[in-house]
């Protein structure tokens, strides 16, 4: 991790003495503030708060053995949406994923999004248009990659103004209906979450899911975003995504919101 205020971080350090007695980290926030050069999470304190070690001049630290503990306040899923210009929160969606995810923000997630967010302004499902000011094509990879302070990030997409590599998050120039490019490009790799934000298209989405639904983990997660009335895995597809997934997945759908949530059950 990096240095508060560095690009690429969801969190604020906070340190308190010993003595002082535990509040709501909000609360500390405003108390304690500091800068640390870097935090090395040890666990989960509640939904937003991990137990950190950290680093100063004299390398790393244990909170406990200097003048407290250390809290890592973690920014949450919303404003790391808007923050690098994804429309997910505007669509209505950090709640559903906050409440699937929020227990895992410290754990080594991998997570795959078909859909980067291309800016080439003609081109099919363009984020022109829809996208926050100061949008660039990754802005949902971005935020995942702060939300997973240990999570690896990857994105795939049909257009070439997507692909880019930073901290945790790589891409690919690949096609999510083209099994063979699929399978070229992300070879034995399996998934925790693999999120369809691509075409929208539901034939293409359908097409997704049958070619990615093995990399799934067991105990984790395939979704599809914007899943209008006329989108036929409401309809004629319903059918065959169950036939696919079998007894091997539970489906949760969300017509309020437009999103098909696949869970893959742990044998
Ligand atoms: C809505 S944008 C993704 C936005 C991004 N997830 C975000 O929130 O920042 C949809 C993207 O899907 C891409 N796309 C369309 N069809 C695709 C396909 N068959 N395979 C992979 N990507 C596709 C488009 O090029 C576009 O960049």
């Amino acid at each position: 991790m990096q240095p508060d205020g560095q690009h690429g971080l969801g969190l604020r350090a906070i340190v308190f003495r010993r003595h002082h007695r535990l509040h709501h980290p909000h609360h500390l926030l405003r108390l304690y503030k500091t800068r640390c050069a870097a935090a090395r999470i040890v666990a989960d304190i509640g939904t937003h708060c991990v137990y950190a070690h950290y680093k100063c001049d004299t390398g790393w630290q244990s909170p406990s053995k200097h003048i407290g503990v250390l809290f890592v306040y973690m920014e949450f899923l919303g404003d790391l949406f808007n923050k690098y210009g994804s429309d997910k929160d505007r669509n209505g969606y950090t709640p559903y994923y906050d409440s699937l995810f929020k227990n895992l923000r410290s754990k080594p997630v991998s997570l795959l999004e078909i859909g980067i967010g291309t800016m080439i302004p003609e081109a099919y499902s363009s984020m022109v248009g829809y996208s926050l000011p100061g949008y660039r094509p990754g802005g949902s990879l971005r935020a995942w990659r702060d939300y997973f302070a240990n999570g690896t990030i990857v994105g795939m997409d049909v257009q070439p103004d997507t692909q880019f590599t930073e901290e945790r998050i790589t891409t690919h120039l690949v096609d999510s209906t083209n099994r063979e490019a699929i399978d070229a490009a992300l070879g034995a790799s399996t998934f925790d979450v693999i999120l369809d934000d691509g075409s929208h298209y539901d034939e293409h989405q359908f097409a997704g899911l049958r070619h990615m639904w093995h990399r799934v983990r067991a105990g984790g997660y395939y979704i599809i975003e914007d899943l209008q009335p006329w989108n036929r895995l409401h309809g004629e597809f319903r059918p065959l995504v169950k036939e696919f997934v079998g007894n091997d997945a539970t489906l949760f759908f969300s017509e309020a919101k437009n999103i098909l949530i696949l869970s893959k059950i742990i044998r």
